[in-house]
């Protein structure tokens, strides 16, 4: 099967398409194929281990001394069951599905296997399969976050979600409006039409004032983008008032509850897609290079394959 590998931390050009063996699903695994998945922050940080220069020894612990353990990267995924284990129970060949993989990684592949109970679940009707793809990173980390802050049980909370255009702000403005926040958001002028496209009225744009000291007072501050530190935004907080940043040490946990949270918001016209760009597997090295810039909007995508009745 075809599968993008990398071979060596360092710049986009260390990902190559290459042809590998296809998986064989055990017991309690499904054989998947992905039709598409996205090239995502996190990603990125992976390939190059930019990370903080005192996580770095850390992180070629977890991931590979030298070079990724597990060289096909990915983390997310929409395709089709192809087959199941003997002791699958809840999923059935030709189900479409959607999910994440998390430090097992695989999704810039053709095909992955994952078992019954991790982070997947069937796609929300009538989603595209990049659509499906490009919902589960923000979704997935923007619920962990929220949840954290204790935003879905506050009675109209104020929220001051800083980097709202990206795929984990894109996706916390939804849960948000879902969660019955009222939102004031922060990003640059140029995301001026994206959140008026997502229903945001009160917006900052960092780029023509200094948000920190435009006042107010919020129950929950979400820095999406993690750049700034509590110490920045202590004055804009109610005296219970919560901080989450993604720049934290905390780190989301993808489980199948945000999966089918995200499913049903989507299924009941709360929560879209928001797609960015969409290349081809073979086109990896030019989204990586595009998701490099910090600067994306949403997701950035990639059409693994694509069915008949997709194309048309
Ligand atoms: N801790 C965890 O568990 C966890 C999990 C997932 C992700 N993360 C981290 O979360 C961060 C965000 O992920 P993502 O995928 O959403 O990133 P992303 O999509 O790559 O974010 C890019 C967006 O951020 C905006 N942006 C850049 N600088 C900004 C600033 N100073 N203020 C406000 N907006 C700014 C950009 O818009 P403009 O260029 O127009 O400003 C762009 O739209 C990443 O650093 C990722 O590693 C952490």
């Amino acid at each position: 099967m075809k599968a993008i590998v990398c071979s060596n931390y360092g710049g986009p050009e260390v990902l190559r398409l290459v042809e590998v063996a296809k998986p064989t699903c055990g017991k309690n695994e499904l054989l998947i194929q992905v039709m598409a998945t996205a090239v995502n922050s996190a990603d990125v940080k992976v390939r190059a281990l930019a990370m903080p220069g005192y996580l770095t020894p850390l992180m070629r612990i977890v991931l590979g001394i030298c070079r990724p353990r597990r060289p096909i990267l990915g983390t997310v995924y929409a395709g089709v069951v192809e087959a199941v284990g003997t002791q699958v129970r809840q999923f059935r060949k030709g189900d479409r599905v959607f999910g994440s993989t998390g430090f097992n990684f695989g999704t810039y592949a053709a095909y992955l296997t994952a078992t019954e109970n991790s982070p997947v679940s069937r796609m929300p009707e009538k989603a595209s399969f990049a659509e499906a793809a490009a919902l589960v990173f923000g979704g997935q980390t923007a619920h962990w976050f929220l949840q954290q802050a204790g935003l879905p049980t506050a009675k109209k909370p104020k929220l001051l979600l800083i980097g709202s255009t990206g795929a984990v702000g894109t996706a916390a403005v939804q849960l948000a409006h879902a969660y019955g926040a009222d939102i004031t958001a922060v990003c640059s002028s140029a995301g001026k039409e994206l959140m008026e496209g997502l229903g945001v009225s009160n917006t900052l744009f960092y780029d023509t004032v200094d948000y920190t000291k435009c006042g107010g007072s919020y129950d929950v501050v979400f820095d999406a983008v993690g750049v700034v530190k509590k110490s920045d935004i202590r004055h804009l907080l109610r005296e219970k008032g919560r901080f989450v940043s993604v720049g934290s040490l905390s780190y989301a946990t993808e489980t199948k509850a945000q999966l089918a949270a995200i499913k049903a918001l989507y299924e009941s016209a709360k929560m879209r897609a928001v797609i960015d760009r969409t290349y081809s597997l073979k086109e990896i090295v030019e989204a990586h290079r595009y998701v490099d810039t910090g600067r994306k909007k949403g997701n950035v995508v990639i059409q693994v394959a694509s069915l008949a009745s997709e194309t048309g």
